[in-house]
């Protein structure tokens, strides 16, 4: 990093502690009892996050009383906003009737059909706390029904807290599976490593569209690539749309037609509770139906918690009908496409990458077909990152600091209006150093 962008977010630091003691106070305070003051590594920044108080409709209210625009969306599991009238409504409904049965109750049939209904690949579903949590059961129902035991996922993929593979060494508390890791997007290359693997492959696990790698989309001819090799060798294919479900009414596996055998299900799903679903082809979902004598068992004290299963069904069924994944995704790509123009119309290394609702912010020229297109200098990249989110935050726009907006229904656009004219600011103010993405 160079001293001037040095000097630039030190000052941006030091304004951002000026104006935020209470959410200071909160990180010291967390700091006691959790370490670094944290219990979900991707919501900590530098010095310290600011720390909500309440929120309603696309608005977040800090403990120092400041509102802003909520261009996160919960990393898409916020969806709905923060107050739908008819998620709400169906929440406080449940709740009236109690929410720990121990048993079956009134909601989960509602959801898990409204699930089989909209997803191409999902003829019966699972329901399961956390997105983490599902792909660590589709995997190993791969593995069962294979009776192999390696998975091939792709760099920069994110499936959970033990399924991340930023690098090809991948995260050190990763699941241990036996992992092969290839490249996103390089069809020929993955044909090639499921044919090398295929007598020790269950599964290729991907993500139709990158979310944590920077909202990177996979090609088509990827996706149908690596159709086309499991299914020659006998590999399922998981595609995890715990993030992407919300792309299209079906998911990228409706908007690109291509199915996997199985698939898992997280964030908004759950109407903004905790919740993972994974589900699939009959015939393998089916070896856990509990009255088959060889039935596997799947355990989760919360698997259909009624406020989860009562959120998610109204949430659906009710507001994000087809034509509400439409209009959101539509806009989202007008909103994408106007700041990509912000940087080309400067000639300056800026771009926003994804698909519909979800938004890539990148310091970088070119196509980015994979991690690997990211060649910006580590260091220079996220302190420009660092430096624009506390500009947007000062202008009153909230996201994720690695450049990560998931868009919510409530959103409108005077709310997109107000980001562009916020990073427009910024990248006049910043022109110099900007340019230093290039290098
Ligand atoms: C693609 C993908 N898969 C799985 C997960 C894990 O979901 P959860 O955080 O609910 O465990 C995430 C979370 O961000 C994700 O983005």
């Amino acid at each position: 990093m160079t001293d001037d962008l040095g000097a630039a977010l030190a000052s941006a630091e030091e304004r951002y502690v000026r104006g935020n003691p209470r959410s200071r106070q909160r990180h010291e305070e967390r700091r006691a009892s959790m370490p670094g003051g944290n219990t979900r590594t991707v919501i900590h920044v530098d010095p310290f996050p600011l720390t909500i108080a309440r929120a309603a409709g696309a608005t977040l209210t800090d403990v120092d009383d400041h509102d802003y625009v909520d261009f996160l969306g919960e990393y898409t599991a916020g969806l709905y906003g923060h107050s739908n009238p008819i998620v709400l409504g169906a929440v406080r409904e449940a709740l009236a009737d109690g929410i720990c049965f121990g048993a079956p109750n009134e909601y989960e049939a509602g959801l898990a059909a409204a699930v089989v209904e909209r997803f191409p690949s999902v003829d019966l579903v699972r329901f399961t706390n956390s997105g983490t949590e599902a792909n660590l059961l589709a995997i190993s129902l791969a593995r069962v029904c294979t009776g192999r035991e390696g998975i091939l996922v792709f760099e920069g993929g994110y499936h959970g807290g033990v399924f991340f593979y930023a690098t090809a060494a991948g995260s050190p508390i990763n699941a241990p599976f036996p992992t092969t890791i290839g490249r996103y997007n390089d069809a020929d290359g993955a044909a090639r490593l499921i044919a090398e693997h295929a007598d020790r492959l269950a599964a290729v696990v991907v993500e139709p569209l990158q979310g944590s790698a920077g909202c990177i989309p996979a090609e088509p001819a990827f996706l149908e690539a690596l159709r086309a090799a499991t299914a020659a060798h006998g590999v399922l294919l998981i595609f995890d749309e715990v993030m992407t479900s919300r792309l299209s009414p079906g998911g990228l596996q409706q908007a690109t037609g291509v199915t996997p055998d199985l698939t898992t299900l997280g964030k908004y799903i759950g109407g903004g509770l905790t919740f993972g679903a994974f589900g699939g082809r009959a015939d393998l979902m089916a070896r856990f139906d509990p009255s088959r004598s060889d039935a596997l068992p799947h355990a989760g004290t919360f698997n259909n918690n009624v406020l989860t299963m009562a959120a998610g069904l109204a949430g659906l069924t009710q507001v994000y009908t087809p034509a509400a994944a439409h209009a959101l995704n539509t806009s989202g790509d007008a909103l994408r496409e106007r700041l990509t123009a912000l940087g080309t119309a400067r000639d300056l290394p800026f771009q926003a990458t994804g698909r519909g609702s979800m938004i890539g912010l990148h310091f970088q020229r070119g196509r980015i077909r994979s991690t690997a297109d990211l060649t910006t200098d580590a260091a220079i990249g996220a302190a420009l990152k660092a430096l624009l989110h506390l500009h947007c935050l000062e202008q009153g726009c909230s996201y994720g600091r690695r450049g990560f907006l998931a868009l919510s229904l409530p959103l409108t656009a005077a709310d997109h209006d107000r980001l562009v004219a916020a990073i427009s600011a910024f990248l006049d103010q910043r022109r110099q150093l900007v340019l230093l993405a290039d290098g």
